[in-house]
Protein backbone atom coordinates (compact mmCIF):
# COMPACT_ATOMS: atom_id res chain seq x y z
CA UNK A 1 0.00 0.00 0.00
CA UNK A 2 2.87 2.13 1.02
CA UNK A 3 4.33 2.30 -2.53
CA UNK A 4 1.39 2.84 -4.17
CA UNK A 5 0.70 5.77 -1.85
CA UNK A 6 4.48 6.84 -2.52
CA UNK A 7 3.93 6.06 -6.44
CA UNK A 8 0.93 8.64 -6.39
CA UNK A 9 3.01 11.14 -4.46
CA UNK A 10 5.80 10.84 -6.92
CA UNK A 11 3.42 11.28 -10.17
CA UNK A 12 1.68 14.30 -8.95
CA UNK A 13 5.13 15.86 -8.07
CA UNK A 14 6.75 15.00 -11.07
CA UNK A 15 3.55 16.34 -13.28
CA UNK A 16 4.98 19.59 -12.02
CA UNK A 17 8.77 19.05 -12.91
CA UNK A 18 11.08 16.99 -14.08
CA UNK A 19 13.82 17.47 -11.81
CA UNK A 20 15.58 15.14 -9.90
CA UNK A 21 16.57 16.18 -6.71
CA UNK A 22 19.54 14.51 -5.03
CA UNK A 23 19.55 17.11 -2.13
CA UNK A 24 17.43 17.46 0.63
CA UNK A 25 16.41 19.97 3.31
CA UNK A 26 13.73 19.97 6.04
CA UNK A 27 13.52 23.76 7.71
CA UNK A 28 12.92 23.80 10.95
CA UNK A 29 10.55 26.42 12.78
CA UNK A 30 11.07 30.03 11.62
CA UNK A 31 13.90 28.77 9.17
CA UNK A 32 12.36 28.62 6.22
CA UNK A 33 14.30 32.08 4.28
CA UNK A 34 16.68 30.23 3.46
CA UNK A 35 14.60 28.43 0.54
CA UNK A 36 14.04 31.94 -0.90
CA UNK A 37 17.91 30.97 -2.51
CA UNK A 38 16.20 28.60 -4.28
CA UNK A 39 15.76 29.00 -8.13
CA UNK A 40 12.69 27.29 -8.14
CA UNK A 41 11.38 24.83 -10.53
CA UNK A 42 8.01 23.55 -8.25
CA UNK A 43 6.40 24.87 -5.45
CA UNK A 44 3.69 22.77 -4.22
CA UNK A 45 2.10 23.05 -0.89
CA UNK A 46 1.41 20.35 2.04
CA UNK A 47 -1.93 19.61 1.65
CA UNK A 48 -2.10 19.76 -2.07
CA UNK A 49 0.07 16.40 -2.47
CA UNK A 50 -1.87 13.36 -2.40
CA UNK A 51 -1.17 11.48 0.84
CA UNK A 52 0.94 14.10 2.70
CA UNK A 53 -0.63 15.64 5.81
CA UNK A 54 -0.62 19.84 5.73
CA UNK A 55 1.33 21.13 8.41
CA UNK A 56 -0.83 23.62 11.09
CA UNK A 57 2.05 25.26 13.03
CA UNK A 58 2.71 28.92 12.53
CA UNK A 59 6.49 29.40 11.69
CA UNK A 60 5.76 26.44 9.03
CA UNK A 61 4.91 27.47 6.00
CA UNK A 62 4.17 23.65 4.73
CA UNK A 63 5.54 23.87 1.28
CA UNK A 64 7.93 21.34 -0.85
CA UNK A 65 10.33 23.34 -3.05
CA UNK A 66 12.13 21.66 -5.98
CA UNK A 67 14.31 24.12 -7.70
CA UNK A 68 18.57 24.52 -8.16
CA UNK A 69 20.83 25.68 -5.53
CA UNK A 70 24.69 26.60 -5.85
CA UNK A 71 23.97 23.66 -9.25
CA UNK A 72 22.66 21.04 -7.00
CA UNK A 73 19.36 20.18 -7.44
CA UNK A 74 17.16 20.05 -4.22
CA UNK A 75 13.94 19.55 -2.60
CA UNK A 76 13.45 21.89 0.37
CA UNK A 77 10.65 21.07 2.63
CA UNK A 78 9.59 24.47 4.27
CA UNK A 79 8.57 23.53 7.41
CA UNK A 80 7.46 19.71 8.42
CA UNK A 81 5.13 17.86 10.07
CA UNK A 82 5.20 16.58 14.12
CA UNK A 83 3.22 14.07 15.68
CA UNK A 84 1.78 16.58 18.26
CA UNK A 85 -0.28 18.04 15.49
CA UNK A 86 -2.19 14.34 16.07
CA UNK A 87 -0.67 12.67 13.16
CA UNK A 88 0.76 9.13 13.39
CA UNK A 89 4.63 9.16 12.94
CA UNK A 90 3.93 7.32 9.81
CA UNK A 91 2.48 10.79 8.46
CA UNK A 92 5.34 12.60 10.11
CA UNK A 93 8.04 10.83 8.07
CA UNK A 94 6.04 9.76 4.88
CA UNK A 95 7.39 13.28 2.95
CA UNK A 96 11.12 12.10 3.91
CA UNK A 97 10.17 8.86 1.67
CA UNK A 98 8.97 10.73 -0.63
CA UNK A 99 12.17 12.48 -1.06
CA UNK A 100 14.07 9.50 -1.32
CA UNK A 101 11.64 8.06 -3.89
CA UNK A 102 12.48 11.28 -5.98
CA UNK A 103 16.06 10.69 -5.86
CA UNK A 104 17.12 12.45 -2.48
CA UNK A 105 20.47 10.62 -1.51
CA UNK A 106 21.54 12.91 1.77
CA UNK A 107 19.25 14.63 3.82
CA UNK A 108 19.62 17.90 5.70
CA UNK A 109 17.88 17.68 8.80
CA UNK A 110 17.22 21.66 11.01
CA UNK A 111 15.31 21.99 13.78
CA UNK A 112 14.86 25.04 16.40
CA UNK A 113 15.43 23.31 20.14
CA UNK A 114 16.02 24.10 23.64
CA UNK A 115 19.93 23.72 24.78
CA UNK A 116 20.67 21.99 27.39
CA UNK A 117 23.96 22.79 28.32
CA UNK A 118 25.06 25.96 30.28
CA UNK A 119 27.78 26.99 27.99
CA UNK A 120 25.02 27.50 24.98
CA UNK A 121 23.38 30.99 24.21
CA UNK A 122 20.28 31.78 22.42
CA UNK A 123 21.11 32.09 18.66
CA UNK A 124 23.77 29.47 18.79
CA UNK A 125 23.69 26.46 16.45
CA UNK A 126 24.59 22.83 17.44
CA UNK A 127 25.61 20.10 14.65
CA UNK A 128 23.81 16.98 15.37
CA UNK A 129 26.22 14.25 16.18
CA UNK A 130 23.58 12.00 17.63
CA UNK A 131 19.91 11.64 18.84
CA UNK A 132 17.99 9.90 21.12
CA UNK A 133 14.13 9.34 20.55
CA UNK A 134 12.47 9.77 23.67
CA UNK A 135 9.36 9.91 21.57
CA UNK A 136 7.85 7.00 23.00
CA UNK A 137 7.49 5.67 19.42
CA UNK A 138 9.51 4.74 16.34
CA UNK A 139 8.02 5.32 12.98
CA UNK A 140 8.93 2.26 11.84
CA UNK A 141 7.38 -0.32 13.74
CA UNK A 142 4.48 -2.27 11.76
CA UNK A 143 5.33 -3.91 8.33
CA UNK A 144 8.15 -3.04 6.81
CA UNK A 145 8.51 -0.94 3.62
CA UNK A 146 10.36 -2.57 0.95
CA UNK A 147 12.91 0.55 0.66
CA UNK A 148 14.54 -0.31 3.23
CA UNK A 149 15.34 -3.13 5.96
CA UNK A 150 13.10 -4.33 8.94
CA UNK A 151 16.17 -3.63 11.56
CA UNK A 152 17.97 -0.65 10.80
CA UNK A 153 21.91 0.05 11.91
CA UNK A 154 21.97 3.46 13.48
CA UNK A 155 25.64 3.18 14.34
CA UNK A 156 26.02 6.41 11.95
CA UNK A 157 22.48 8.15 11.82
CA UNK A 158 23.96 11.81 11.31
CA UNK A 159 27.33 11.03 8.15
CA UNK A 160 30.55 11.81 9.90
CA UNK A 161 31.86 13.53 6.34
CA UNK A 162 29.51 15.58 6.03
CA UNK A 163 28.73 16.85 9.54
CA UNK A 164 32.56 17.59 9.51
CA UNK A 165 31.42 20.14 6.58
CA UNK A 166 29.19 21.63 8.02
CA UNK A 167 30.83 22.12 11.15
CA UNK A 168 33.89 24.16 8.84
CA UNK A 169 31.35 25.65 7.05
CA UNK A 170 30.06 27.57 10.69
CA UNK A 171 33.36 28.23 11.42
CA UNK A 172 33.68 29.51 7.61
CA UNK A 173 30.83 31.92 8.61
CA UNK A 174 31.85 32.68 12.04
CA UNK A 175 28.88 31.08 13.35
CA UNK A 176 28.39 30.31 17.05
CA UNK A 177 28.65 26.52 17.74
CA UNK A 178 28.86 22.91 19.18
CA UNK A 179 28.29 19.63 18.60
CA UNK A 180 25.84 17.53 20.67
CA UNK A 181 23.07 14.88 20.80
CA UNK A 182 19.59 16.26 19.79
CA UNK A 183 16.91 14.75 22.41
CA UNK A 184 13.54 14.20 20.40
CA UNK A 185 10.28 14.33 22.43
CA UNK A 186 6.88 14.42 21.79
CA UNK A 187 5.66 17.58 22.95
CA UNK A 188 4.03 20.24 22.75
CA UNK A 189 4.16 21.09 26.08
CA UNK A 190 7.91 22.34 26.86
CA UNK A 191 9.64 20.35 29.49
CA UNK A 192 9.53 21.24 32.80
CA UNK A 193 13.26 21.94 34.45
CA UNK A 194 13.04 18.26 36.27
CA UNK A 195 12.62 16.98 32.72
CA UNK A 196 15.59 19.28 31.47
CA UNK A 197 18.23 18.67 33.83
CA UNK A 198 17.08 14.84 33.29
CA UNK A 199 17.92 15.38 29.20
CA UNK A 200 21.74 16.81 30.26
CA UNK A 201 22.73 13.89 32.62
CA UNK A 202 22.04 11.28 30.00
CA UNK A 203 23.96 12.97 27.56
CA UNK A 204 21.45 15.52 25.69
CA UNK A 205 22.75 18.94 23.91
CA UNK A 206 19.42 20.05 22.86
CA UNK A 207 15.85 19.09 22.93
CA UNK A 208 13.18 19.49 20.44
CA UNK A 209 9.82 18.05 18.99
CA UNK A 210 11.06 16.84 15.66
CA UNK A 211 14.16 15.03 13.80
CA UNK A 212 14.22 11.56 15.31
CA UNK A 213 11.53 10.39 13.07
CA UNK A 214 12.68 11.77 10.02
CA UNK A 215 16.07 10.70 10.83
CA UNK A 216 15.07 6.99 11.19
CA UNK A 217 13.00 7.19 8.19
CA UNK A 218 15.54 9.01 6.24
CA UNK A 219 18.13 6.16 7.71
CA UNK A 220 15.87 3.01 6.54
CA UNK A 221 16.05 4.48 3.30
CA UNK A 222 19.42 4.41 3.08
CA UNK A 223 19.85 8.24 2.56
CA UNK A 224 22.96 10.06 4.50
CA UNK A 225 21.75 12.18 7.34
CA UNK A 226 23.40 15.91 8.43
CA UNK A 227 21.71 18.18 11.23
CA UNK A 228 21.66 21.42 12.64
CA UNK A 229 19.45 22.67 15.56
CA UNK A 230 19.34 26.16 15.97
CA UNK A 231 19.42 27.00 19.84
CA UNK A 232 16.15 28.99 20.15
CA UNK A 233 16.29 29.02 23.76
CA UNK A 234 17.97 27.42 26.61
CA UNK A 235 16.43 24.12 28.43
CA UNK A 236 13.28 25.37 31.25
CA UNK A 237 14.66 25.82 34.09
CA UNK A 238 18.65 27.38 32.71
CA UNK A 239 17.21 30.43 32.31
CA UNK A 240 14.99 32.83 34.25
CA UNK A 241 12.11 33.31 31.08
CA UNK A 242 9.08 31.25 30.28
CA UNK A 243 9.16 29.87 26.42
CA UNK A 244 7.24 30.99 24.12
CA UNK A 245 6.23 29.88 20.54
CA UNK A 246 7.02 33.26 19.78
CA UNK A 247 10.47 33.60 21.45
CA UNK A 248 11.38 30.35 19.14
CA UNK A 249 10.31 31.94 15.71
CA UNK A 250 11.62 35.13 17.00
CA UNK A 251 15.26 33.98 17.34
CA UNK A 252 15.24 31.49 14.54
CA UNK A 253 14.26 34.61 12.67
CA UNK A 254 16.91 36.66 13.96
CA UNK A 255 20.12 33.89 12.90
CA UNK A 256 18.05 33.37 9.86
CA UNK A 257 20.85 35.13 7.81
CA UNK A 258 23.78 33.41 9.68
CA UNK A 259 21.87 30.19 8.80
CA UNK A 260 21.17 30.51 5.20
CA UNK A 261 25.08 31.88 4.99
CA UNK A 262 25.74 28.53 6.23
CA UNK A 263 23.78 26.28 4.01
CA UNK A 264 24.69 27.76 1.06
CA UNK A 265 28.13 27.40 2.03
CA UNK A 266 27.57 23.51 3.06
CA UNK A 267 25.74 22.87 -0.33
CA UNK A 268 28.79 24.41 -2.46
CA UNK A 269 31.58 22.40 -0.13
CA UNK A 270 29.01 19.35 0.05
CA UNK A 271 28.89 19.01 -3.93
CA UNK A 272 31.34 16.44 -4.13
CA UNK A 273 30.04 14.26 -1.94
CA UNK A 274 26.63 13.77 -3.26
N1 LIG B 1 11.96 22.40 23.99
C1 LIG B 1 11.37 21.67 23.02
N2 LIG B 1 11.24 22.11 21.78
C2 LIG B 1 11.74 23.32 21.47
C3 LIG B 1 12.36 24.12 22.44
C4 LIG B 1 12.48 23.64 23.77
O1 LIG B 1 13.02 24.28 24.68
N3 LIG B 1 12.76 25.27 21.81
C5 LIG B 1 12.37 25.14 20.50
N4 LIG B 1 11.77 23.96 20.30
Amino acid sequence: MIDQQLKETKDFITKHTSLKPTLGFVLGSGLSGFASKVKAEAELRFGEIPHFSSSTVEGHPGKLILGTLEGVNVAVMCGRLHAYEGISMQQVMYPVRTLATLGVRTLVVTNASGGLQKKMKQGDFMVIRDQINFTGENPLRGPNWAGGPRFVDMTEPFDKQLSAILTASLKKEKVRHHQGVYIGVMGPTYETAAEIKFYGKIGGGAVGMSTVAEVIAARHAGLKVVGLSCITNLGTGLSKTKLTHEEVKEVAHQVEAKFTRTLLTFTRQAKKLL
